[in-house]
């Protein structure tokens, strides 16, 4: 696999993710680094893109998510937050933000400069990017992911519980 690489400049803070897994942290910007991966299973992927912010157990306490603005929502309570139903289209949606993909030239200056903040990158243009040719691997990767996401599922809000 030839090795690419998609940067993602927003909001607060430089977060820079390196392949070493090493976190910098500097005012103003902040920076992400995604490089494709082999493996197509869900947990893998987790891993690779999702848990810097949402925490290892999706509960939405990873590294990175002390420098945003916006609180990491808890992954586990999908479900129950939604009367017990999990929409793989919804979350879906929530994973690829095409709609929040930036249309003008403004809004690319804007979110480079902080203007406009993009709390949560969106992933269908970065996974278009990282990996182009693989169509299909992307739809599986897609599908293992929300599979995954799913089974991380608790059936009962913990801050509800007595
Ligand atoms: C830079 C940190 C960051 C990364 C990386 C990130 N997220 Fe998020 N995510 C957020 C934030 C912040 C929100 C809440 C605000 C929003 O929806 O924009 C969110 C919201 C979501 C939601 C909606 C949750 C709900 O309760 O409705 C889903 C689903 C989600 N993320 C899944 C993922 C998946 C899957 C990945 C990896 C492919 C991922 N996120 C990577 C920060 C992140």
């Amino acid at each position: 696999m030839i090795p690419r690489t998609v940067v993602i400049v927003t909001g607060a803070v430089i977060l820079a993710v390196l392949s070493a897994a090493v976190v910098l942290s500097q005012a103003t910007v902040k920076r992400m680094t995604f490089r494709p991966i082999a493996s197509v299973r869900g947990v893998d992927v987790y891993k690779a893109y999702c848990a810097t912010c949402h925490g290892d157990d999706g509960k939405g306490q990873g590294p990175s998510a002390a420098g945003l603005k916006v609180k990491v929502p808890d992954l586990t309570t999908i479900a129950i937050r939604n009367g017990g139903n999990f929409s793989f289209g919804a979350v879906e949606d929530s994973i690829n933000r095409w709609k929040q993909v930036p249309q003008t030239m403004t809004d690319v200056l804007d979110i480079q400069q902080g203007r406009q903040a993009l709390p949560m990158p969106a992933f269908g243009p970065i996974f278009a990017q990282l990996y182009p040719q693989e169509v299909n691997e992307r739809r599986m990767r897609m599908s293992n992911l929300i599979s995954y996401i799913k089974s991380l599922q608790v059936a009962q809000d913990p801050a509800q519980k007595k």
